[in-house]
């Protein structure tokens, strides 16, 4: 079984999903950390309740991204660590991190990548009048949110949509999405990293 971290700084309404789906049997893969810059958030709390360590920083208190990623490698590493899941860090991942997990890092997003990077994505697609956005399942690489996409489902925007209503349906989307994606690249093999066939 291989062990994973997942990244949260927020409510990490994903990292629960990925916790259910493994208690529930669905996906085989062991939350050897949680990795949180942001002491306070929810996402604390359900670690606690599952009894999931938790590595949490405050980014202020280093001199650099540097420094409190070496950190973050040196816990993952000491934990036998694999495969690193992003499901709502809100920071971009630097050559540290990058160096010892290259092809080994993914992230979700809430829009249907290269539209709407960064953050507010719901917000940026509702402004701009589309008719259709969605979630992106993507392999991470130094770019905001420009890594080699593994998966994107659709997400219809109705007329009298709002941000919160289509926050909810896009995170049923990923609620579902992200643990089948996992259970995809962990347990079932090859799947392309760039051009490159790898298996995890
Ligand atoms: C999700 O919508 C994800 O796509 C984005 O951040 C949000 C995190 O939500 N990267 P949650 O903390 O998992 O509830």
């Amino acid at each position: 079984m291989r062990n994973i971290a997942v990244f949260a700084s927020g409510n990490g309404s994903n990292f629960q999903a990925i916790i259910d789906v493994i208690q529930m049997g669905e996906l085989d893969a062991n939350i050897s950390l949680l990795v949180c810059d942001r002491p306070g958030v929810y996402a604390i709390e359900r670690a606690k309740k599952s009894g999931i360590p938790s590595f949490v920083f405050n980014p202020k208190e280093y001199s650099s991204k540097e420094d409190y990623e070496k950190d973050i490698t040196t816990e993952l590493k000491s934990l036998g660590v694999e495969f690193v899941v992003l499901a709502g860090y809100m920071r971009l991942i630097g050559p540290t991190l990058l160096n010892e997990y290259e092809g080994k890092i993914v992230n979700i997003h809430p829009s249907l990548l290269p539209d709407f990077p960064g953050k507010d994505a719901i917000g940026q697609a509702l402004r701009s009048g589309v008719k259709v956005s969605g979630v992106t399942i993507h392999f991470v690489d130094a770019g905001m949110d420009t890594g080699p996409i593994i998966v994107q489902e659709r997400v219809r925007i109705e007329d009298n949509e709002t941000i919160e209503s289509l926050q909810k349906k896009i995170h049923a989307v990923e609620h579902k999405l992200y643990p089948s994606i996992l259970q995809m690249l962990l347990v079932q093999g090859d799947v392309l990293y760039g051009n490159k066939a790898r298996t995890y």
